[in-house]
């Protein structure tokens, strides 16, 4: 009931400055974020490595239309991915782009900036041997994301994709991507979509997830299941088990700060596990997303500023 006004909120600027300034928020925040700097995002991601953990670090913004901020974000990236190269930590480290970030909605211009760009990030990250994953925003950037995708695949052929189980066409993009050296990372989906394009009830998105999960796990990519849902973690690892999959030849993915026990016990049953890690000052948006996912954590913020 609540999961609309709050991404709604996700895009509203007063409410953002609102946010930004109460009190408790930062405590809350640094639950799900590494902090605001690239030190701050080396740190954590040498602890999470030091446990077995494979890291993807995402250098925190979206929706922007100045072209300057889209630019010094790109730089951001080239300095992280320097940064990995040099402490040994990008053999167990990638980053996530978002191509909002990287100049998609600048008016005009904005599909050919994000592809110059995002090629920028990932000429950085072939020079120090990783990856890059695109993430996937609200549904009117699907099609633009998977043709920068493709594009960028020509001469990058690692870049992954984020699909998207509560859209309704995600089942064909899942076979559409399910080839040899496709990277695609599962995810229900956090933006607020209309129905016609997105299943909204939930039973209907995790029937979803288990039928794109299937095409994914028998077909040739190499599946990447992100989701904390303790069921659909077990039925992937049981359709990775069917389809003859070796740990190693796909991987589970959660979000840091949430359910860190049960990434632990993945990591010690063999199979590898990698935490999608945010860092940088624009924290609002993501943060806000997560905020939506769990009521608890509302309500924690909440009583945190009730108490101020
Ligand atoms: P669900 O929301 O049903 O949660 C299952 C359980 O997990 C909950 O009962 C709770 O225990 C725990 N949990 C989930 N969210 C929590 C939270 N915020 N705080 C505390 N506990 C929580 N989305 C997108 O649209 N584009 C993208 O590119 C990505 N990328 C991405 C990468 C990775 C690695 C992950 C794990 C997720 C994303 N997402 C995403 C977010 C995703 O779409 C989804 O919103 C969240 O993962 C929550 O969905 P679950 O599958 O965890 O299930």
């Amino acid at each position: 009931m609540l999961r609309s006004p709050i991404l709604a909120a996700a895009r509203s600027p007063r409410t953002r400055s609102l946010v930004e300034h109460l009190p408790p928020t930062r405590a809350i925040v640094d639950r799900f974020v590494a902090g605001d700097v690239l030190d701050d995002a080396v740190r954590v991601t040498r602890e999470l490595v030091g446990t077995g953990r494979k890291v993807t670090l995402d250098h925190l913004g979206e929706d922007t239309t100045d072209r300057a901020q889209a630019d010094a974000t790109v730089d951001a990236y080239d300095t992280l991915l320097d940064t990995l190269g040099e402490t040994g930590l990008a053999r167990d480290a990638e980053v996530s782009v978002k191509l909002s970030a990287v100049g998609q909605f600048l008016p005009g211009i904005g599909e050919r900036t994000a592809l110059e760009n995002a090629r920028r990030i990932c000429t950085a990250a072939a020079r120090v041997g990783t990856t890059v994953t695109l993430d996937m925003e609200d549904h009117t950037t699907t099609d633009s994301t998977l043709g920068i995708l493709r594009e960028l695949r020509v001469d990058f052929p690692w870049v992954g994709a984020v699909l998207q189980a509560y859209l309704r066409r995600t089942e064909q993009d899942c076979r559409d991507l399910a080839y040899e050296g496709s990277r695609v990372r599962l995810c229900k989906g956090a933006y607020q979509e209309p129905e016609s394009v997105a299943f909204q009830d939930k039973g209907d998105v995790d029937r979803s997830y288990v039928r794109c999960l299937r095409i994914l796990m028998e077909g040739k990519g190499y599946p990447m299941v992100a989701s904390h849902d303790p069921r659909l973690i077990a039925i992937a690892r049981h359709l990775a088990d069917r389809a003859g999959r070796a740990p190693g030849s796909f991987e589970f993915q959660m979000l840091y700060g949430i359910r860190p026990e049960e990434q632990t016990r993945i990591v010690e049953q063999g199979d590898l596990m990698r935490i999608y890690l945010p860092y940088g000052a624009e924290w609002y948006g993501y943060f806000m997303r997560r905020l939506a996912e769990r009521p608890a954590n509302l309500t924690f913020f909440l009583r945190a500023m009730a108490t101020k």
